[in-house]
């Protein structure tokens, strides 16, 4: 072979690995897209997130608070806490209720120190994550009548070194909050803070807290950056919140209330949390929520990611896995006056009761809440009962606010699942409810096999909202589940089918959210931290690949030379869409076979398409692949520029798959 020959070779076989365009030549698979014929609109709200405090994915996680207890308002008063007394130092410690900083943090502690050294330590959550030079903001409520008390606050190690320390003095007889503030000398993902007696005396202490200065936005006891990071990273069309199970409590008075959320930290009465001794095998006796991220954070993460808020509220149920509590309907007034309450706080003019409150905590302008869940995972005619009273006062007073009705939980997992959700379809719809919340924790082959569940469903006023979902590779919650590539796929395909009828579905997520590596209950997640990084799952690339993606329309799309692919039979899963300001055409193809998969690609009903195209893949080698804290971006997503784009084209779809491939039409 001449060099000449050669160098054609080599530049004919890279074209088609890095662009995997070519001329058109046989394939067997031919996908044909009417561009020139746009269905339904997709909504802009199609793709969003679920945020639930479980997993310490608040308290612990998106909360960056580092002190765990830091009002000694845990069921056990010292939990997280412990007394430091090195050889040589003595004291007492009691915890006390008289004269508290405030009526909803009763307790405080009282250190007597009867030497120096002597003191207190508190553990964070699972360590307290500190970056070298970063700046650490520690406060504290104190009080001492004598004014002698000399306080060392120190970040430690889990050897023993001082990583960083600062003095505070100058305490009265007044509850007063004083500030220092650490720089730690070194990177430590399991320090622990300590409160030292520089010599004898005594002083009362509450609200112990200390925050990283460098928080989302740098707002001073903020959200934790990274994490927000990636919530905005997914461009999200909504934000559900608090949940989840959450919101129901495992009795009515553990139920979520935002009302106990909003204003002062210190002022927000904390709560156990449900998720606290759920799972026998994965106890947390020390999960609490502090409400830190409360209902007004949870707005302003709304505004700052650009995502809709989707408040989900109590409706006089308790979660009906554990107690099934129920409100009894002529209490249940409380309960639609706080969620009239939560749309006047959201929504209200400054002069009303809500709106006031809401300008005085720092937004003037309304949130614009267009959504509102009515009650989480409830089923059962008391449900209908407690639904249709909310429904009449919320819609009376904010007809504009759109109602979501539940569907219990999955189907498969709550009593006589199938037929509970058969009879609430039915009240929906004699209800004309606007919105219905479908749940899904199954195994991977049913989500692949599920790419077409909403094909044939039942049409009527009712929109649909996925509102829970995500592969469970081994059983619903088992400890064992994965977020690996077989599930990422597999919901892949199950959301092409979610976009193709966007029509019907207008709404969807994953859940949960978050997972703490050390300190999680449930799995599998969408993003995983420990107390200094973070990471997120092929499923967020998935979740993202389709929000960035999402496209204004729904194209019809005609597949030939495939049989429709299943669980037991592999092959492409296909939605398209068309980005009307872009003028671009968005194809996204899952390929849930085991090998590159050549495909005749036409687009029809545009003149031209720039020669250069867009493709982003997601693919790993194993169905088994995941992403972790040591490689973060095993399964991540690729974009390349193919080159050789027309209104007929071979493009070959790697094995394992999903590829957005975005075409801009030149008419
Ligand atoms: O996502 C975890 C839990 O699953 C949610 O709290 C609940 O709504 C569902 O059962």
């Amino acid at each position: 072979m001449n060099r000449r020959m050669l160098h054609i070779r080599i530049v004919a076989i890279l074209s088609v690995v890095a662009c995997s365009t070519s001329p058109a030549r046989e394939s067997t698979v031919q996908l044909t897209i009417r561009a020139d014929q746009p269905g339904t609109a997709i909504s802009p709200t199609m793709y969003g997130i679920f945020f639930e405090d479980i997993n310490f994915g608040a308290d612990g996680g998106l909360y960056a608070e580092l002190v765990k207890n830091r009002s000694f308002e845990f069921a056990e008063p010292m939990m997280a806490w412990a007394e430091v007394k090195p050889d040589g130092a003595a004291g007492a410690i009691e915890i006390l209720d008289q004269g508290p900083v405030t009526a909803a943090s009763p307790h405080y502690i009282r250190i007597k120190a009867a030497t120096a050294g002597y003191g207190i330590v508190n553990e964070g959550f699972a360590g307290i994550g500190v970056k070298q030079s970063e700046k650490y903001n520690f406060s504290v409520h104190g009080r001492d009548p004598t004014g002698k008390a000399v306080l060392r606050i120190e970040l430690i190690s889990p050897r023993g070194e001082v990583l960083a320390d600062a003095t505070l003095r100058g305490f009265n007889s007044k509850w007063t909050r004083k500030l220092a503030t650490l720089r730690p000398t070194a990177t430590e993902a399991k320090a622990q803070l300590r409160i030292l007696f520089d010599g004898p005396g005594s002083a009362d202490l509450d609200t112990i807290s200390l925050f990283p200065e460098r928080t989302w936005k740098n707002r001073p006891g903020g959200l934790r950056a990274d994490l927000v990071q990636w919530l905005a990273d997914l461009k999200p069309g909504f934000l559900r919140f608090p949940g989840g199970c959450i919101v129901e409590g495992r009795y009515l008075s553990t139920r979520y209330q935002w009302k106990n959320t909003i204003g002062e930290p210190e002022q927000r009465k904390l709560i156990i949390n449900r998720w606290n001794d759920e799972f026998k095998h994965r106890p947390a006796p020390d999960y609490f929520q502090t409400f830190g991220l409360g209902f007004y954070e949870y707005f302003v993460l709304c505004e700052d990611i650009g995502a809709e808020p989707m408040p989900i509220l109590n409706c006089g149920m308790a979660c009906q896995f554990n107690s099934a509590e129920l409100a009894p309907l002529d209490e249940l007034q409380q309960y639609i006056q706080d969620a009239l309450d939560l749309i006047e706080f959201a929504n209200g003019p400054i002069n009303s009761l809500w709106g006031a409150k809401r300008a005085e905590l720092g937004h003037p302008e309304p949130f614009n809440v267009k959504y509102l869940g009515v009650g989480n995972e409830q089923w059962g005619p008391q449900y209908i009962e407690r639904y249709v009273p909310f429904a009449k006062a919320l819609k009376e007073k904010y007809p504009e606010v759109q109602l979501i009705a539940a569907t219990g939980s999955d189907p498969q997992i709550f009593p006589n699942g199938p037929k509970e959700v058969a009879y609430l379809w039915e009240q929906w719809r004699k209800l004309d409810a606007e919105i219905v919340d479908e749940h899904f924790y199954r195994n991977p082959d049913w989500f692949f096999d599920s790419a077409t569940l909403y094909d044939g469903y039942h049409r009527g006023n009712q929109k649909v909202f996925v509102g829970e979902y995500a592969a469970q590779n081994v059983g619903v919650a088992s400890p064992d589940n994965r977020n690996n590539w077989k599930c990422a796929l597999a919901e892949a395909a199950f959301m092409t089918g979610l976009e193709r009828n966007a029509d019907l579905v207008i709404m969807s997520c994953y859940a949960p959210l978050f997972g703490h590596l050390d300190r999680w209950q449930w799995t599998p997640d969408l993003i995983w931290f420990d107390n200094l990084q973070s990471y997120a799952t092929p499923n967020y690339y998935v979740q993202q690949l389709f929000s960035l993606n999402r496209g204004d329309v729904v194209l019809p799309v005609e597949i030939s030379g495939q049989e429709p692919p299943t669980s037991k039979q592999p092959g492409l899963y296909v939605t398209s869409s068309r980005d009307m300001q872009a003028s671009e055409i968005i194809l996204k193809v899952v390929n849930s076979a085991p090998k590159p998969t050549p495909v005749q690609l036409k687009i029809e009903g545009v003149r031209r398409l720039a020669r250069r195209g867009m493709a982003t893949v997601l693919a790993a080698e194993k169905l088994t692949d995941e992403n972790s804290i040591t490689e973060p971006n095993k399964v991540a997503p690729v974009t390349s520029r193919p080159t050789g784009v027309s209104t007929s084209f071979e493009h070959t779809f790697p094995p394992y798959s999903v590829t957005v491939l975005r075409l801009r039409a030149r008419d």
